[in-house]
């Protein structure tokens, strides 16, 4: 009998994961199946003992849940507990067991498609919300010391940095002043959702005193490449989209419920299938 899988969110029907991880049992002859579960946030609580008593082996969380889940399992890994945030769940000896997979997965990425040394960088991450937090103290537990954090609202960006249990350090600017000291910066990662659909041509901030040779991330992969990667480009950035950290976090989550490392490059291809596009980052 197969074993079950899936992702709770709300909305998810447009959610990648299904394709990205079925493909990946099928590519690897596992006996499993992933599927996208629709659940509000009032049913949230029901449906966590729904899938233990049902027998799911294993699930990923997304939007709105990502942090009301967190009282709702039997244990938290240390890092996902600091962010705040659980992405990924595996069962182990009767117990759900929370984990966040996103800052690990844009980790990788960035070793794919730039360089596996980062601590001697100099990052500088654009916002203040979720998946800035979940970066920005996945860096700094893995030895990633300077990072300033850039927010519309600054006050965000302080308390982001005051409460990072790793050290790192960092000042909280404004975009106005993350604008004008950008050349010194070798990493800039864009978090917020600026660029997305429909507003495609919005950016978080001008490029215009950034170094060429720098390395821009935008995690957005849809848009394919955001008007702020465009123009990163056009001043000789190196370049890349959110596509490979949501990948490698979906190849992480899957490592943690099978043991096994899918491969990443199939994964990243099919999901491009779905998109209907074409790879910015190759
Ligand atoms: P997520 O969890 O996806 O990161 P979030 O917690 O809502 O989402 O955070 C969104 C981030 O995008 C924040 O840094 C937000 O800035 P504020 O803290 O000032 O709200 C930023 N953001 C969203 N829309 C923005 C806009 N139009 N201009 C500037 N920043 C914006």
């Amino acid at each position: 009998m197969k074993k079950l899988y899936g992702v709770i969110g709300h909305p998810i029907a447009h959610s990648m994961s299904p394709v990205m991880h079925n493909d990946a049992f099928t590519a690897l002859e596992l006996p499993g199946y992933y599927h996208a579960f629709n659940i509000k946030p009032e049913d949230l609580e029901a449906a966590i003992k729904g899938m233990k008593a049902i027998g799911i082996a294993g699930f990923n969380v997304t939007i709105p849940h990502k942090s009301t889940i967190i009282p709702l399992l039997d244990e938290i890994a240390p890092l996902a507990e600091a962010i705040g945030a659980v992405n990924t769940v595996i069962l182990k000896d009767g117990k759900w067991i929370g984990f966040n997979t996103d800052g690990h997965g844009f980790m990788s990425a960035l070793k794919q498609d730039w360089k596996s040394d980062l601590q001697k960088e100099k990052v500088l991450l654009v916002g203040a919300g979720g998946a800035a937090k979940a970066i920005y103290y996945t860096l700094a537990s893995e030895g990633v010391l300077s990072i300033d954090i850039c927010n519309r609202t600054l006050e965000r960006g302080e308390h982001l940095a005051a409460g990072c249990p790793f050290p790192a350090e960092t000042n909280a600017l404004s975009l106005l002043e993350a604008e004008s000291s950008l050349d010194q910066y070798t990493l800039i990662i864009q978090t917020t959702s600026i660029g997305m659909s429909p507003k495609v041509k919005d950016t978080p901030l001008s490029l215009n005193k950034m170094k060429p040779g720098t390395f821009v991330s935008d995690i957005i992969y849809n848009p394919f490449k955001t008007t702020f990667l465009q123009q990163a480009q056009e001043k000789g950035a190196l370049i890349q989209n959110g596509l490979g950290m949501f990948v490698y976090q979906g190849a992480l989550a899957f490592e943690k419920w099978t043991g096994l490392t899918p491969d990443t490059e199939r994964m990243r291809k099919i999901v491009i299938k779905q998109l209907g596009g074409y790879d910015v980052n190759r």
